[in-house]
């Protein structure tokens, strides 16, 4: 299980999440405002976009990945779309901070 910590405005919430789910599986099951996910993770709608500043163990963002980020408000050198935010087992914990 993987410890990770949503910085949400005004509050932070704390989920386990399972190995070989994404941080937006894990954040649309537990209800965390501000990630949709509305493709379901097929990378067309960036709804599930947030901010991770240490990205140790994840794979680094695909060009179609890059794409889509470039559409979104706000993007920064952290930007991630949590779709494509797989977990494993070797990831303890990660944080990630959810835009406005
Ligand atoms: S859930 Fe649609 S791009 Fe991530």
């Amino acid at each position: 299980m993987t410890k990770i910590t949503f910085h949400l405005p005004g509050q932070e919430r704390v989920v386990a999440g399972e190995a070989g789910k994404t941080i937006m599986q894990v954040a649309v099951q537990a209800g965390i405002p501000g990630i949709v996910g509305e493709c379901g993770g097929d990378m067309s709608c960036a709804t599930c976009h947030v901010y991770c500043a240490d990205q140790t163990g994840f794979k680094p963002a695909s060009a179609d990945e890059q794409d889509l980020l470039e559409l979104v408000d706000d993007l920064r050198d952290s930007s991630r779309l949590s779709c494509q935010m797989k977990l494993t087992e070797t990831i303890a914990e990660v944080s990630v901070e959810v835009p406005e």
